[in-house]
Order: C-alpha cells, then structure tokens, then sequence
C-alpha cells in the first residue's frame, strides 16, 4: 500500500503529549502506578461516571483481571457478545471460565438481550457484553437478566471513551467495564486499557493483582516506616507506565474534540452513502451516542466484500473486514453456528475513521468507495 494512502485509523497527537512525556522524564517515574497514573484514574473516573478506576497495560489485562475479582472458576460459564476483537473471549479463557457466545442483532451488532437470555444455564457466572464499534449495547435489559438470574454484568468498553446511553457514560453500565487506549482507539497512547467501577473492593483487589499481589509503591511514598509488603496472592504486572498515562491524560483533554470530528466524519460518510443500495450504513440508536471508533458499512450480498475491500485499496483507500465472529475462531472450538454474527463477519466493510481525516480525504474515500461498489455491482 502506498505511504499516501488514507489511513483506515490514526491517532491524533502531538506537542501536548510530547510535552506531558518531557514533565514525566523530568519528574523520573517513568514506572507505572505512578502520579501520571493516579491522576488519570481520578479523571478518567470522573468521565466515565464511576467511582474508581484503574490504569493497566491494555484492555486484555483489564478483562482478565475484572474477571478474576469478579471470581471466575475453572467450569464457570461466562455470556460473551459474539462480534468482537477475540480478546474478549481470550481474557474468559485465561480465567479459567467457558466463553458461550451470543448472537447480535443485526443492526447495531451488539449482543441479541433475546439470545442472552436463552443461553443461561445453572453454569453462567456473567454476562461480558461488548459496545461493538464503540456503541453501548442493550445494558437495561442485561441489567434485567443478570439480576434475574444472579448474575453480574461486565461491560466490554474497549472501544467506548466518550459513548453514552441514555444519557449515562460508557463504563458505567455495568458492575465493571474495560476500554483499551491501544492506537486504533478514540484515545490512546499507543498501548494502554483501564478497568473502572462504582465497587471499591473491584478496583482494590484489581489494583493489587495488577502490581504482582502487593500494594503499589506510590502507597509506601513518603512513609514515616520501612513498610515491607508480604506476597499472599499471585499477581502480575499489568501496569500502564506513567510514560503512557501522561500522553492520556493529554488525550483526555482531547476526548470532546475527537469526538466531535468522528461524529462529523460519520455523518458525511451516512450523507455519501444513503442511496448506494448495496451498502448499509452504521445506525446510531436515539438512545445512545456513537463514538465512531470505527465505521462499519454492510455490502450487501449479492456484491463480494472482499473483491470491493481489495478494490478500495488499489485505489489508496485502507479498508478491512469489521471485527471477528469469535464462535468461528479454531481457539474456541466447536461452537453452535450463531447466523447473525457469521453474516456481519462476512459482509461487514471497515473504512477510514479517525480524527485527523481532512474533508477532501473524506470526500475522496465517499468517491472510491461509490466507483468501487458500481464497478462490482
Ligand atoms: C472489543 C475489544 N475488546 C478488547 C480488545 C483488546 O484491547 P487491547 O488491545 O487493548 O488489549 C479490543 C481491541 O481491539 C477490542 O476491540
């Protein structure tokens, strides 16, 4: 692919970051759980709408450790949104648990509440459900199925800084949620993941997993003793460096901004595309605010996804297919055929979306898409 290519996603930063990383080189805590860390939990609390959050390397270590504060055991079964990044699967089995999948709607590709409900067994544990592209899925009725059946609820929010439903952020739509700053992200730096709460006693044990079992050391800062932390539990590092939390917290300064040029980058490519009939555009429920992490058009059958992906890109265009059916992931298994999902698999088209994209790049992937799905059709 050509360096000249548009870009199908892109992080916006600049002199800021570089800024907030010289004061971190400065400061000499380059090492995670630090001040840049702590002062981004606060904040990132605050914009999510819970009580507390915790830094970590990436979102696959935020799912994971949710799930073993959350106390899964090896036979639990856990519900998880079948279209999604297979991290989401992965993280259930490095807990131990069985990931049984769920099938989508088939307009917004979040997790069928109908199709939930139907998978509870006496085995279910919880219910992982994904904000798909960055939109919230339908938490009042997981909400209502978990307490039916005494289950908790844990929002994968990979995609989701800066989403809201009905009014409410991402993040604060379940008993825990995880997002992920890795670079195709609304925020990131580079690489990066949060896990947020109302619960206390979550985020506490959380924090403790995620420094190998002990308290971190900015909690022995200043200290009028020698504490000497003892080792009960097995922990991991999982830390976020405060090298990245700095760049985040630059970005968060950001979030309105970048959310902002997304929205406008969606409504031109919705504009562009409302009367091409062979594609479908994403919907953005009333109920809820998309974050655009990434635009997902649906070609319709009668025109090869993969001939129009290839297509676009000969003409300086990055395209993908959206994200996985991860029950059709050999790592899983068998599994029982989940037709919604398997069909967005094979049909859905990722094209540019990220913050930077120009009105003339914009203009000019409306146009090669357009040509490319006519000279297929
Ligand atoms: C829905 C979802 N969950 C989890 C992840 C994993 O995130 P990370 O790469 O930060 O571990 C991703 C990454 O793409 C994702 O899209």
């Amino acid at each position: 692919m050509s360096s000249e290519s548009i870009a199908l996603g892109q992080p916006t930063v600049g002199e800021e970051e570089l800024a907030a990383v010289a004061e971190v080189f400065r400061s000499g805590w380059l090492a995670g759980a630090g001040p840049a860390c702590r002062r981004f939990e606060e904040r990132f609390a605050q914009v999510t709408g819970t009580a507390h959050a915790l830094t970590t390397a990436n979102c696959g270590s935020a799912l994971f450790l949710g799930l073993k504060v959350l106390g899964v055991q090896p036979g639990d079964e856990v519900i998880v949104g079948d279209y999604t990044f297979p991290a989401t699967g992965h993280a259930v089995v490095q807990a131990g648990a069985k990931p049984v999948f769920a099938d989508i709607r088939p307009d917004v590709f979040s997790a069928d509440p109908a199709h939930v409900e139907a998978l509870v067994t006496p085995r279910t544990v919880g219910i992982l459900a994904v904000d798909v592209a960055g939109q919230p899925g339908d938490f009042d009725e997981y909400r209502a199925i978990a307490d039916e059946h005494g289950l908790w609820l844990f929002e994968d929010a990979a995609c989701a800084a800066g989403a809201t439903y009905k009014t409410r952020p991402a993040g604060s739509l379940a008993d825990l949620a995880a997002f992920s700053f890795h670079g195709r992200k609304g925020i990131t730096a580079g690489e990066g993941g949060a896990l947020v709460s109302d619960r206390e006693d979550l985020i506490a044990r959380a924090r403790k997993l995620h420094t190998y079992g002990i308290e971190p050391a900015i909690s022995r800062e200043g200290s009028a003793t020698l504490p000497i932390p003892e080792f009960h539990e097995l922990g991991y590092n999982f830390r976020l460096s405060d090298v990245q939390a700095a760049i985040m917290n630059v970005q968060l300064d950001r979030l309105p901004d970048l959310l902002a040029a997304r929205r406008s980058v969606a409504k031109r490519y919705h504009e562009a595309f409302a009367d091409v009939e062979a594609l479908t555009v994403p919907v953005e429920l009333p109920d809820r605010e998309h974050p655009w992490q990434a635009y997902l058009l649906t070609v319709a059958p009668e025109v090869s996804r993969d001939a129009l992906a290839l297509r676009i890109r000969s003409q300086g265009v990055q395209c993908n297919f959206g994200t996985y059916a991860s029950h059709l992931q050999p790592i899983y298994g068998p599994q029982a055929p989940l037709p919604v999902s398997a069909d967005a698999f094979a049909r859905q088209l990722a094209i540019p979306m990220h913050a930077n994209l120009t009105d003339a790049e914009v203009t000019r992937v409306a146009e090669v898409v357009r040509e490319a799905v006519q000279s297929l059709s």
